[in-house]
């Protein structure tokens, strides 16, 4: 394995020495640099794992060294040092983009966890080159990309064809669906694709604005309608002439106002609050909800004529959980959405976290997953998205099952493996040897170290299973020698 070099600057002497000691006990190479100048030289001609800088430097100030390191080597850890702990210096050399942040004197075991969380992100290597980087295409980025439906699954590339399908119609559209799982998106893409697509694209969220207001603002009012009301104004229905209304919550519409909308639906027409005269547009109607209008109807609170009226074609969101192995390809689209904004360099998941997000639950849908994401893109800046970036809750699904354990250790050995120069012909032995013994390991300790039930769960005889053990040396702490 090549020696890993790390870049230490600092105008004091004395703070170079003491770390480069330690750095170099550990067998790293170290590098020094008295200033910012100085540091910027050698991180031209060199490849560093990481960088350990001082924020104050008589000439140089540290935050510009970090800003312009970033630059340069957008992927480089810069971790600043500093006497003085301020909450400034801490805020804004994490928001310039510093891996970490130290107060000296430090704390040796400190810096030598921050290097191994770093090798270990190292170790984990960026996908081949299918994968854009995400600051490269940002820059070119268009609109429609932004926007696409993301999707792979059977469920997604249906209403696909729904959409295509319906793009041609006037016909109303109902969309159903929990909440963040696309519904006002499939909204604007089913406009976008429709001749109407020049025409406005309106939309109003019925369960944000009150009852009183409401109508006003589907259908205008007149001049004098109500107190306040000073001036004529044109409602959404007018804005969305020629174009589509997008009708969101619609469940949460009261039932008045919903009779109000059926009335457009069958002959286009409406009256302002107020007003004497009808109203006639031209406008394509999209309703969604995330309740369950069977059950409204049968509580009275939904019309169902209104329900029938609406229902013409009816696009039902799946919760993202029921299409789980979309999950990657919607993470690697936010992540190359938000990176530009959010991150430092080249982002990607990590095969663990790729694991944890494809078997959760997803009780928020997508727009749990997107803030999952954005999150996890300003924790880890660059480099892998590993695990410790999720929040707690689904660090926490990682070890709750056995298999997401096992599959964890064998991730390991196989990097460990790879990383280490094995003699031809050696491989498939030495490997087998080292699955076979985290194997035991894993299920010892899962069996409190009873031998007698490990080997009745493999299937081996106990005399085989504790030779193993022996020769392995797996250690005590696994398992009871005892064996009972
Ligand atoms: N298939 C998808 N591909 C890419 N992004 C998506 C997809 N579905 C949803 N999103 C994103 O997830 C977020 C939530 O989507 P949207 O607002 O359309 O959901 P919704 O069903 O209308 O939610 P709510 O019921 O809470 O209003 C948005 O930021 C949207 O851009
Ligand atoms: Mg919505």
């Amino acid at each position: 394995m090549t020696q890993n070099k790390i870049l230490i600057v600092d105008d004091e002497q004395n703070i170079i020495w003491v770390l480069k000691k330690g750095l170099e006990k550990k067998n790293y190479l170290v590098h020094t640099a008295a200033s910012g100048e100085e540091a910027l030289k050698k991180l031209a001609a060199n490849q560093y794992l990481m960088m350990f800088s001082d924020i104050f430097m008589g000439e140089t100030d540290g935050l510009q060294l970090l800003e312009q390191t970033r630059q340069l080597s957008p992927d480089l850890k810069v971790v600043m040092m500093t006497a003085q702990d301020t909450m400034n210096n801490t805020i804004e050399a994490m928001r310039l983009g510093a891996y970490d942040y130290i107060t000296k004197p430090f704390d040796f075991d400190e810096v030598f966890r921050l290097i191994d969380k770093v090798e270990i992100a190292q170790s984990v290597s960026a996908p081949a080159s299918d994968l854009p980087d995400p600051n490269q295409e940002a820059g070119t980025q268009d609109t429609s990309i932004t926007s696409a439906i993301i999707g792979k699954s059977k469920r997604m590339q249906e209403i696909f064809k729904t959409i295509g399908k319906s793009a041609g119609s006037d016909l109303p559209v109902l969309i159903t669906g929990e909440s963040g799982t696309g519904k006002e998106m499939v909204a604007s893409t089913l406009h976008q694709y429709s001749h109407r697509k020049d025409q406005p694209f309106i939309c109003i969220n019925c369960a944000a604005i009150s009852r009183e207001l409401l109508e006003s603002e589907l259908f205008g009012h007149e001049r004098g309608a109500f107190t306040g009301a000073i001036e004529t104004k044109t409602g959404k229905f007018q804005q969305a002439d020629g174009g589509t209304l997008f009708l969101d919550e619609i469940g949460d519409m009261e039932l008045a106002l919903q009779a109000k909308i059926l009335r457009v639906l069958q002959n286009n027409e409406f009256y302002r609050v107020g007003g004497k005269n009808p109203i006639t547009v031209n406008v394509r109607i999209i309703a969604a909800t995330n309740q369950n209008l069977g059950d409204m109807m049968n509580l009275k609170r939904f019309r169902e004529d209104l329900y029938h009226r609406l229902n013409v074609i009816h696009i039902d969101m799946p919760p993202l959980r029921e299409r789980l192995e979309d999950v990657p390809l919607l993470a690697n689209h936010f992540i190359h959405r938000y990176a530009n904004t959010l991150a430092r360099g080249k982002v990607y998941l990590s095969p663990d976290v790729e694991r944890i997000l494809s078997g959760y639950h997803w009780s928020g849908n997508i727009r749990e997953l997107e803030n999952v994401i954005k999150r996890a893109l300003m924790l880890a800046l660059s480099g892998p998205i590993l695990p410790e970036h999720l929040p707690p809750h689904l660090q926490e699904d990682v070890n709750a099952d056995d298999e997401g354990q096992w599959d964890d250790r064998l991730n390991q050995l196989l990097q460990d493996f790879l990383l280490n120069n094995h003699e031809d012909g050696t491989v498939y032995e030495t490997l087998i040897q080292k699955v076979e013994k985290h194997l035991f390991e894993i299920l010892l300790s899962k069996h409190s170290g009873k031998q007698v039930a490990t080997a009745k769960v493999l299937g081996i005889n106990r005399n085989t299973l504790k030779r193993k053990i022996d020769s392995m040396k797996i250690s005590p702490k696994n398992h009871k020698s005892n064996g009972s």
